[in-house]
């Protein structure tokens, strides 16, 4: 099955299957007048200038001189959850600050009642739906964190729901394992065993049954010490997981240092990151997972994604999307904020949405570029550029989502 996809407007992608930093998050391909050719969902050629490829297709879709981008990859999601935090807002708007919520029995965990309480069926119907939603919106491939469940049994409820996600839905999902995201009721006052339960109980059982990829954790004033998150990213490490650190959200309380010395493959948030934990980042090769949207709706300040492409740290951007700090899977909108918080060039955005991320995850050599050989995930969209992207905010500018060839939206 031969497919064509002709009169492409404007094929903008990085290329190479490798972390982009510094100058390199800037440097895009642009091919204008494009066509490429795809078959048993990979891409075989790509022509420019009006030359198409050699036929005959089986099949021909009409990009009708729109740009034409890889799939989004979305890097960092909390998308399985039981119930809605909008109770919270007025809270908010009266002042309290996210670990205010927290510490008072909320937030989190409020969300991990509810996540215990729902059945497999009904947090696998409520993702997919936002599996469905994300699709539409040029998301091809995105990462699903656990962390709602804080008990062994409900961790790998989670983590069973993203693996069946995985299995039938047309997104590509890839699993973090996040038992530490939180301290449970359970052990209120005793997050030292907590923490000692997850790597000897919860870690090996994760890898035995072969849930997840990597492993994640909140290092935060009131959540987990630097220590702690240390001896988590340890045992993990052990056990052959990758590793991934929520850092300097709120406080920096070295969790982008500590990620950056363990080697983490990324730190996320990193909106109070100082100058040591970027120094370890550059040197421990970990990308930084800008959360953007997360800082609009905590109206928090954001990340200092200049100083990092400066300081040689890849650079992605995610949607963060979760029932508490981002209830928002909109990447378009993360997108807007790149271009007009971070104040990072379309060219280096669009790095941080696609190969970026896509290392980030483990798949750097799938996806994330639009190559010879690789995944023919890509958008149609309706924009000539994608400046119109960071500019346009608020719409879905998705036309067409082609994933392996195939136009599912
Ligand atoms: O990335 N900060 C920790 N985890 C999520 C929020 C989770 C929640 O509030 O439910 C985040 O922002
Ligand atoms: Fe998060």
């Amino acid at each position: 099955m031969k497919l064509l996809i002709k009169n492409i407007g404007c094929l903008q992608t990085p290329t190479g299957s490798y972390s982009h930093k510094g100058s390199k998050q800037g440097k895009n391909m642009k091919l204008y007048d494009a066509a490429i050719l795809v078959s048993d969902g990979i891409i075989r050629e790509i022509t420019e200038n009006g030359k198409l490829p050699e036929g005959p297709f089986d099949k021909a879709i009409d990009a009708e001189g729109k740009l034409v981008t890889p799939g989004l990859v979305d890097g960092h999601t909390h998308l399985v959850f039981g119930g809605y935090r909008q109770n919270e807002i007025p809270m908010k708007l009266a002042g309290a600050g996210y670990l205010d919520i927290l510490r008072a029995g909320g937030g989190i965990l409020d969300t991990v009642r509810k996540t215990r309480e729902a059945s497999f069926a009904a947090l696998y119907e409520k993702s997919a739906a936002f599996l469905d939603e994300m699709l539409r919106m040029g998301v091809t491939t995105c990462e699903i964190k656990s962390g709602y469940g804080l008990d062994k049994e409900s961790e790998l409820k989670m983590l069973e729901v993203i693996r069946a996600l995985g299995e039938k839905h047309a997104m590509d999902v890839v699993p973090t394992f996040m038992g530490a995201h939180a301290v449970p009721p359970e052990f209120e006052g005793q997050s030292d065993a907590y923490i000692e339960m997850l790597c000897t109980e919860v870690i090996p059982e994760v890898k035995k049954r072969g849930l997840a990829e990597f492993c994640d954790v909140f290092c935060e004033d009131s959540v987990f010490t630097a220590k702690q998150s240390r001896r988590y990213l340890e045992a993990a490490s052990e056990a052959g997981f990758d590793l991934k650190v929520h850092a300097d959200e709120i406080e920096d309380i070295g969790g982008s240092s500590l990620a950056g010395e363990m080697e983490a493959i990324s730190a996320e948030h990193l909106i109070a990151i100082g100058e040591d934990g970027m120094k370890a980042m550059a040197k421990g090769g970990t990308t930084a997972m800008l959360l953007p949207a997360t800082s609009f709706y905590l109206g928090k300040h954001y990340a200092p994604a200049r100083f990092m492409i400066e300081a040689g740290i890849p650079v992605a951007i995610a949607s963060d999307f979760n029932p508490g700090s981002c209830p928002s899977l909109n990447l378009q909108f993360a997108i807007n904020l790149g271009y007009l918080r971070y104040r990072m060039t379309p060219e280096e955005i669009l790095t941080a949405v696609t190969i970026n991320p896509a290392c980030a995850i483990d798949r750097g050599d799938l996806i994330g570029t639009l190559e010879v050989g690789k995944r023919a995930d890509l958008v149609i969209w309706n924009a000539p550029d994608f400046e119109m992207l960071c500019y346009r905010f608020g719409s879905n500018l998705a036309d067409r989502v082609i994933k392996e060839g195939e136009i599912i939206l």
